[in-house]
């Protein structure tokens, strides 16, 4: 058995480490992870590692475990072995787990379709990263649906967050959305959601010279402009900006370009971590950072957790069904297959239209 880990001081080194079988306490189960997916929204786990304590989820095994981090993953585990009266071996659950073989998870707050793990180490981290679904309670659950939901589903409860965010403060008086590093998973999400809301702005989609046929396609976008034509953009439309890149130099440019019509950004992602990073012509009163996490936190405590999740649900379903027609799931052999393309998905070389899923 072996798990995957990352330098955290340098990101592109990675190590696959032996581990021995675990044993589990009274109250604990064992899961063994079967699959999960990994989308440049890992790699920014791995970026803000430090800063919102993802390298916490997972402690790493081997040796100088202080330079190495385990980055969480979004996927399905079965229960091997369970000292828990209420989850019997045979349970699937969903949620986050490592790059690994096994997890021991301390369930609690059990009910028919959900519980938290409740390891100490995980206590005050985001409760929305410890809760875990028991699927095969679900009605409808589809085994054939799984790549779809570890891929998908993650990704649009943001850009259901971001799209509710935008809707419930007016969309803060823009007449167009911009929508940069257009082709990602998350960003697709949300220009379906934007697209199917007659209330909401033009949505234009950002993205490179190469992923900006595949972007055009999806006819999601009212526009679609590449990084080099961001003067294309109509600077006249007071415009919100919803920013996956992190790219300071897209973003400067595009503050320049829009002076005072840009009227809020929303920093949600970093998949073009690897840019140098720079405050430099960036509006920064303007500027707020969206964290996916504390939004569905606060939402739920406003609508309650069963209308949220009925509310996200319907959502998400109809987001991730319009992608159903261009998703190409690629399933990789294990932590190795993992391994062999990790540089490739953050150096973001992977295609636009493919989803990684790691069988163990
Ligand atoms: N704040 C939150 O709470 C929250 C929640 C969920 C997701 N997110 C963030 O949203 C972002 C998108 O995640 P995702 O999983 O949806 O992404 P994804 O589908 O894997 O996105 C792939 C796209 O990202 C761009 N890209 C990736 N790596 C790159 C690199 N090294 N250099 C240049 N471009 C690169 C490319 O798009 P272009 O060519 O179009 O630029 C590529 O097509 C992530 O940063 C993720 O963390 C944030």
């Amino acid at each position: 058995m072996q798990e995957f880990q990352t330098n955290k001081k340098n990101l592109n080194q990675t190590r696959l480490v032996d581990t021995t079988a675990q044993t589990i306490r009274d109250g604990q189960v064992l899961a063994k992870v079967d699959r999960f997916a990994f989308t440049a929204n890992n790699i920014t786990y791995a970026v803000m590692g430090n800063q919102l304590r993802y390298w916490q989820f997972f402690p790493p095994n081997g040796d100088h475990p202080e330079e190495w981090g385990i980055i969480p993953v979004w996927g399905f585990a079965d229960v091997v072995e369970s000292k828990c009266d209420e989850l019997a071996v045979g349970e699937r659950v969903f949620g986050y787990f490592p790059p690994a073989h096994e997890l021991v998870l301390t369930p609690a707050k059990i009910s028919s379709t959900t519980f938290i793990d409740a390891s100490e180490h995980r206590a005050h981290l985001p409760p929305g990263y410890n809760a875990y679904r028991r699927v095969l309670n679900e009605p409808g659950y589809d085994r054939a649906n799984d790549a779809e939901r570890m891929l998908l589903f993650v990704l649009h409860l943001t850009s259901f967050c971001i799209h509710d965010m935008l809707q419930s403060n007016d969309w803060f008086g823009a007449k167009q959305v911009v929508i940069i590093s257009a082709s990602s998973k998350t960003s697709t999400g949300l220009a379906y959601g934007l697209a199917g809301d007659k209330q909401a702005p033009r949505v234009v989609g950002l993205t490179s010279k190469r992923n900006s046929e595949f972007v055009t396609s999806l006819g999601a976008y009212d526009e679609v402009h590449t990084y080099q034509d961001i003067t294309q953009i109509d600077a006249d439309k007071p415009t919100v900006i919803i920013d996956m890149s992190a790219n300071t130099e897209v973003l400067s440019a595009l503050h320049n370009h829009l002076g005072d019509n840009m009227r809020y950004t929303s920093n949600v992602g970093l998949t073009h971590w690897d840019e140098p990073r720079s405050t430099d012509g960036i509006n920064q009163e303007r500027s707020h950072q969206f964290f996916a996490p504390s939004v569905i936190q606060q939402r739920m405590k406003d609508w309650g957790a069963e209308e949220f999740s009925k509310r996200s649900t319907e959502y998400v379903m109809r987001t991730s069904s319009k992608s159903r027609a261009w998703l190409q799931v690629k399933e990789l052999d294990g932590v190795q297959g993992l391994a062999d393309v990790y540089a490739d998905v953050c150096d973001g070389k992977i295609a636009a239209d493919q989803g990684l899923v790691v069988v163990m």
